[in-house]
């Protein structure tokens, strides 16, 4: 691609006008078979980062980057759903959705991220049950979809690698941050899916990486227009991200309470999440008449072992020895990793359970191993911490608040920091539900 087009590329930007779909193909073959100078994509990110392009640009830019690679395509007539999460922290509800939404008839070929700074990737979760394998081709998926009903993969490059290489630059020139280039980014993975619906689980709070509604609500459009214009019947839910979701945080912690809400027991915060998101796929996807009726049969998959059976068929199909998967669902804590200690932090005081510091709660247990602080750095899966009193919970003085599991005994400081990474008051707090609104 010679200096020109690009060129007129950047000026259509600076004007508002569009780019056009022919020269977007263009600019993004090149970017997948780098047969164009870095520097010229560079400028050409640069300029859109700032200044932003046209929403039909958008779109052309999504679509070119999910053509840049392999595309899913389905025979059945079984409805294609996925979900995607900005992140959060105790964010573990594709291990349960998946399988749920498989259980009542519709397939789920779901692609998914490792931990990205404070949060984590529910790949990372998986990976800390022995043998699961998140390393798939797109034929690999297709089986496993077209056998178990559902497959959770990790992000590769046979799908949209020019997306691989882009964001690969946005990481180095600080140009992640960009409503248009975070939405293409997503939807391209997400379209080359095969899709007919998406729910997208939008963030906003302390420890989301969108702080405002308002931001969340940008970005929530932007992906709701992009996916419908790429022909995905797709809804945002905007929900808060100030306290940790449901009872444990940490890989293998998040996979155990994962087994017991498909246990029929686990945290009501983290079950009504998966109910939620649930309920809006099978009532996109014509499974259900209304969302209602999607949330009760998501409700009763959880209740009756269905939605257990295919996540235990779903980690066999992943690599997972049939006894092993079937000792994980019956007896987790006897295959999942556990830390070399576990300390319990005690309330000093009595009262009501009323904030948790989640972002530093976060980021203190990425920094003793549940996350990455580089993208080569090696995990511990056992690290993390369960919440035994929750916001609103009262407490009396000497009840046990967290457990927290690690690796290399606490120093004081972290003992301190965890003593007060919460707070207790004379009275409870009125309880906010997680959903703010939806953007469809
Ligand atoms: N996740 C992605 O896949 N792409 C982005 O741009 C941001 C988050």
């Amino acid at each position: 691609m010679d200096e020109g087009k690009i060129s007129s590329m950047i000026s259509s930007i600076l004007n508002g006008e569009e780019q056009g779909k022919e020269s977007i193909f263009e600019f993004i073959s090149h970017v997948k078979n780098d047969s164009i100078s870095q520097e010229y994509v560079v400028e050409w990110l640069k300029t859109m980062h700032q200044h932003g392009c046209t929403n039909l640009d958008v779109i052309h830019l999504t679509t070119a980057m999910r053509e840049s690679g392999a595309t899913l395509t389905w025979q059945s007539d079984k409805p294609i759903v996925d979900k995607h999460s900005t992140g959060g922290v105790g964010d573990k509800m594709s291990i349960m959705l998946a399988p749920a939404l498989a259980a009542c008839g519709v397939r789920v070929p779901m692609l998914a991220g490792r931990s990205l700074g404070h949060t984590g990737g529910t790949i990372d979760k998986l990976e800390s049950i022995p043998n699961f394998s998140c390393i798939k081709t797109p034929e690999e998926m297709k089986t496993i979809v077209e056998e178990v009903g559902c497959c959770i993969v990790a992000q590769n490059t046979s799908i949209a690698p020019a997306d691989g290489r882009l964001y690969a630059l946005r990481d180095v020139t600080n140009t992640i941050d960009n409503v248009q280039l975070i939405t293409a980014s997503i939807l391209s993975k997400k379209s080359a899916e095969g899709l007919d619906a998406l729910v997208l689980d939008v963030k906003y709070g302390s420890a989301a990486f969108m702080k405002t509604l308002e931001e969340a609500r940008a970005l929530a459009r932007s992906m709701v227009d992009v996916g419908n214009g790429c022909g995905i019947k797709t809804v945002a839910q905007l929900t808060r991200m100030d306290e940790p979701i449901g009872s444990h945080i940490g890989n293998a912690l998040e996979v155990l309470e994962s087994i017991h809400v498909l246990n029929g027991q686990g945290h009501e915060d983290t079950k009504q999440l998966v109910v939620l998101q649930g309920g809006t796929l099978l009532h996109l996807s014509g499974k259900a008449e209304n969302e209602q009726e999607g949330q009760e049969m998501i409700r009763h998959v959880l209740e009756n072992g269905q939605a257990k059976n295919v996540f235990k068929a779903m980690c066999i199909a992943q690599g997972v020895p049939i006894d092993t998967a079937e000792q994980l669902v019956s007896h987790p804590e006897d295959v999942l990793p556990s830390s070399k200690f576990e300390t319990l932090i005690r309330s000093e005081i009595t009262g009501y359970v009323t904030t948790f510091d989640t972002m530093k709660i976060a980021q203190r247990l990425r920094s003793m191993g549940a996350g990455r602080v580089q993208l080569s750095d090696d995990i511990d899966h056992a690290v993390g911490l369960i919440i035994h009193r929750h916001v609103g919970d009262e407490v009396k003085k000497g009840d046990v608040v967290l457990t927290i599991h690690h690796s290399v005994a606490l120093s004081e400081e972290e003992q301190n920091f965890f003593s007060m990474c919460y707070s207790i008051q004379n009275q409870p707090l009125r309880a906010t539900p997680r959903l703010h609104s939806t953007v469809s």
